[in-house]
């Protein structure tokens, strides 16, 4: 198993919002984790990476436990994060984007084969380089979110809703993208609200609500189950 989430409890201050949370990725797998809004998905995410404080239970990757590693080191041993919200910073140009991802990475002597590698994947973002990286549009902005995690040589990403606010013609090229990341040999961990996409992409899913899991199969059988769908996933 690469990556292992035991029996987690996670605090906001006294708010306690995951409440034993497990959950299983394992090597070159698509997992899922699916949910209502406030269900607890981006927590999970945030405690994986010790942005949010494990109060019990553990975190293994790789056969070893990181619950107790401060963020940086999480993300040096081979963890990447596609946060929510984007965070591409003002002032900075495409390029300068992705050499921030670099400094954090051990690969910052590597920033022109890092470039070509984020050309393969997003054409679009190398015609931009120099361009600032606010000034993209909203999809442009997500490939560049989702390219500063990939230049780090992750061996999983964790991406959270990376659909969100975007037309159904870019959904369809970010989950087709996510795949190829994934046939390169990249395990990925990811967060949708757009169950359908995230379902048919994904080996397995997860599906929690009220900071629990309480349900996980087969994303195909997890995509055919109307009672699922119906008590955890409806709006
Ligand atoms: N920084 C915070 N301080 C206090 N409570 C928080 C904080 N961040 C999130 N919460 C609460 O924790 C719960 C889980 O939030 P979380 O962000 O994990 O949900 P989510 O499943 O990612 O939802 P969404 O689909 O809206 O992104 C919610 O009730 C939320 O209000
Ligand atoms: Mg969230």
């Amino acid at each position: 198993m690469l990556l292992k989430v035991n029996n987690i409890d996670t605090y906001y201050g006294l708010s306690h919002i995951l409440q034993g949370v497990s959950l299983e990725v394992k090597e070159k797998e698509i997992v899922t984790l699916v949910g209502r809004n406030g269900a607890g998905k981006t927590t999970t995410l945030k405690s994986i990476l010790g942005l949010a404080q494990v109060r019990a239970g553990s975190i293994e990757f790789d056969g070893q436990d990181i619950s107790r590693l401060p963020t940086h080191q999480v993300i040096l041993r081979g963890i990447s994060y596609v946060p929510e919200e984007r965070r591409i910073i003002p002032g900075l140009s495409v390029r300068e984007n992705i050499k921030l991802a670099l400094l954090k990475s051990h690969n910052r002597e590597r920033e022109e084969e890092m470039i070509e590698r984020v050309a393969q994947y997003f054409p679009v973002l190398k015609e931009r380089l120099n361009q600032d990286g606010t000034s993209l549009s909203g999809g442009e902005q997500q490939m560049l979110a989702i390219a500063r995690a990939l230049v780090t040589d992750p061996k999983v990403m964790l991406i959270d809703e990376p659909t969100e606010g975007l037309m159904p013609l870019l959904v369809e090229s970010i989950a087709e993208i996510v795949l190829e990341i994934n046939r390169s040999g990249v395990t990925v961990l990811l967060v949708e609200q757009n169950i359908e996409m995230a379902l048919s992409i994904s080996h397995r899913a997860y599906v929690i609500d009220e900071g629990r899991i309480q349900t996980s199969g087969l994303s195909q059988d997890i995509l055919a189950d109307e009672e699922i769908q119906r008590r955890y996933l409806s709006v």
